[in-house]
């Protein structure tokens, strides 16, 4: 199945709708897995092997302006700065564009603005495809659902479907061909005390793009075939974390959780590694401050920086350690009120 099929079960009538606003702004969250998207089951229409969870980053994510221009082809702009058409970020936005032009003529000013490193291991293309998804359905007035939004969102790129909506989302994997039983759904739970800091080691882009490296560690990781096991039980575990706040539990699944990915992809062939040594060095202090009785615990993406797991009353003592992290609280009610 393609993905402009997907589209097309979605939208229906709605693609032939000349009806739009100028132009439609929205912003979506980016998200970090507590429990990792590793490997798809479809690469065309981003469906993964395993269900996953994450939990929003506060305020940390995209806005994206979309403008209809009566121009030759698609412009566009991050943080200001205008991205050659050449670029592989360009055209992945083009293409993804091309799903939803009610005419070929159809062209868009993009304009994206994100507090966050583009390509990072920050999940940029999650809250990217997420904001951009949203504006669509602002301009054209569609008015989808959340489940529907998150499905759009993910043929652009998996973990964007889990950034919809603020909070703790799970995608759930789905067994469906056309993938219409995989998306983000919202846990009711919240969790206030819950901090992320976020360490930022380096800032360049990532050398191996996560579709890639997923495909190399299917392909060539003899342990690949334990990773729906350990992310089966990991699920419940994080889950029951949540549900009756035991942060002892959810910090050591999502370390563990992390620890085992990256594991898997260092034993592919050619190995793939995202750590630093400055990756390595804060790890071993958090075990450090772990043995010394301090509830901390990381979690890492496809890219070098870690993402602190604690609560409030520890962040004093954390930010003496760490003093470069910065602090994220996911639950911070001026962003988590707004849907
Ligand atoms: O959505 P993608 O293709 O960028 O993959 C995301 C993969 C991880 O960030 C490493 C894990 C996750 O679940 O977000």
């Amino acid at each position: 199945m393609k993905k402009s099929d997907v589209v097309h079960l979605i939208l229906g009538d709605r693609l032939q709708n000349p009806l739009y606003s100028e132009s439609a702004t929205a912003f979506a969250p980016t998200n970090i897995a507590l429990c990792k998207y590793w490997g798809k089951r479809d690469s065309e229409l981003n469906l993964p092997n395993t269900s996953s969870l994450s939990i929003s980053l506060g305020d940390k994510g995209a806005t994206t302006t979309l403008q209809v221009k009566d121009q030759a082809d698609d412009q566009v702009t991050f943080n200001h700065e205008k991205i050659l058409s050449s670029s592989g970020f360009h055209k992945r936005l083009t293409a993804f564009l091309d799903l939803f032009r009610t005419q070929k003529s159809l062209h868009f000013q993009i304009n994206i603005k994100a507090n966050i490193p583009l390509a990072a291991g920050l999940a940029s293309s999650a809250c990217g495809f997420a904001s951009l998804v949203l504006a669509l359905d602002q301009l054209f007035h569609w008015q989808l659902s959340l489940k529907h939004l998150s499905i759009l969102a993910r043929l652009g790129s998996g973990s964007a479907a889990r950034s919809i909506t603020p909070g703790f989302v799970e995608w759930e994997k789905g067994i469906q061909d056309d993938g219409m039983d995989s998306y983000g759904k919202l846990l009711p739970e919240t969790w206030p005390d819950l901090c992320v800091g976020l360490l930022m080691v380096n800032q360049n882009e990532k050398k191996i793009s996560s579709r890639e490296a997923m495909q190399r560690t299917i392909d060539t990781s003899l342990f690949y075939p334990l990773w729906p096991e350990k992310v089966e039980q990991d699920l419940i575990h994080i889950k029951k974390a949540i549900h009756e706040k035991d942060f002892l539990l959810l910090g050591k699944t999502a370390e563990s959780n992390a620890l085992t990915m990256h594991g898997i992809m260092l034993s592919a062939w050619p190995p793939i590694s995202y750590y630093l040594p400055e990756t390595i060095s804060a790890m071993q202090t958090i075990w450090a401050l772990r043995e010394q009785g301090l509830a901390l615990f990381f979690t890492q993406d496809a890219g070098p920086n870690l993402k602190l797991l604690f609560l409030a009353h520890d962040f004093e003592r954390i930010k003496k350690c760490f003093t470069t992290m910065e602090l994220v609280k996911p639950f911070l009610p001026r962003v988590f009120n707004k849907t």
